[in-house]
């Protein structure tokens, strides 16, 4: 069977430590948002190193991913624009079984374009009430007027959940598109008559 690579090692690297970044973001939020309840980690202290350490390794990486996304062409590939929206309603014929063929979008379905765009704009809006957690004095103005620190907090925990569900659904649409997809993030190549997959 003849093999074709999807993934380059660049974007599985960065595949596989965007998915570690957040991950850790997530856990180690949780648990500085509730220690009793979601007790993860041993100690505030810990958590808050794994937080403010990976808040700059998911900058560099997300943004290196763009950058990198944009230096091989690939950027309308992966990123949701406007002509993608007439291709949804053939995605929802097919995820709700009307139609049993996949509409043949190229690379990446319009769902998936739109929920990888949608994360890195969310990893920005992390991005800028996280800095604004973190340095509250220079940054206080900016967060007065976004509603004050309590908002900047509320919405950036609330992301974090738009972030879990998302992963999830992401992680499912891996499972049923079967294990060469999964397989191919970690060897970069796919069987020919698979290379257009649905995750
Ligand atoms: C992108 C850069 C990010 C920066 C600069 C950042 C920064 C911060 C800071 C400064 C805090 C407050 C820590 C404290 O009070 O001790 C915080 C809390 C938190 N962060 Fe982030 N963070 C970032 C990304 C993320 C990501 C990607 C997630 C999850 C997807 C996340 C989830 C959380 C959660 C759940 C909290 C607790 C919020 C609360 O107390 O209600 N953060 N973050």
């Amino acid at each position: 069977m003849n093999k074709v690579l999807v993934h380059t090692l660049t974007a599985r690297l960065l595949h596989w430590l965007n998915m570690l970044a957040i991950t850790l973001l997530t856990l180690s939020g949780f648990y500085i948002h509730a220690p009793l309840v979601f007790s993860v980690f041993p100690s505030m202290d810990k958590a808050r190193l794994i937080h403010f350490t990976f808040m700059y390794i998911v900058i560099f990486s997300v943004g290196f991913r763009i950058f990198y996304a944009f230096r091989q062409g690939e950027a309308g590939e992966i990123a949701f624009h406007p002509r993608d929206i007439k291709g949804i309603p053939g995605l929802i014929r097919y995820y709700l079984f009307v139609s049993d063929r996949m509409p043949d979008y190229g690379k990446f379905n319009p769902g998936q374009k739109a929920m990888y765009t949608a994360w890195a704009l969310l990893i920005g809006v992390q991005g800028i009430t996280g800095f604004i957690l973190y340095w509250p004095g220079p940054l206080g103005y900016l967060g007065y007027l976004l509603g004050g620190l309590a908002m900047v907090r509320l919405v950036h925990y609330l992301i974090t959940w738009i972030f879990v569900c998302t992963v999830i659904v992401h992680v499912y649409l891996v499972f049923i598109s079967g294990f060469e997809v999964f397989k191919s993030m970690i060897t970069g190549y796919i069987p020919q008559n698979q290379a257009h997959g649905g995750q």
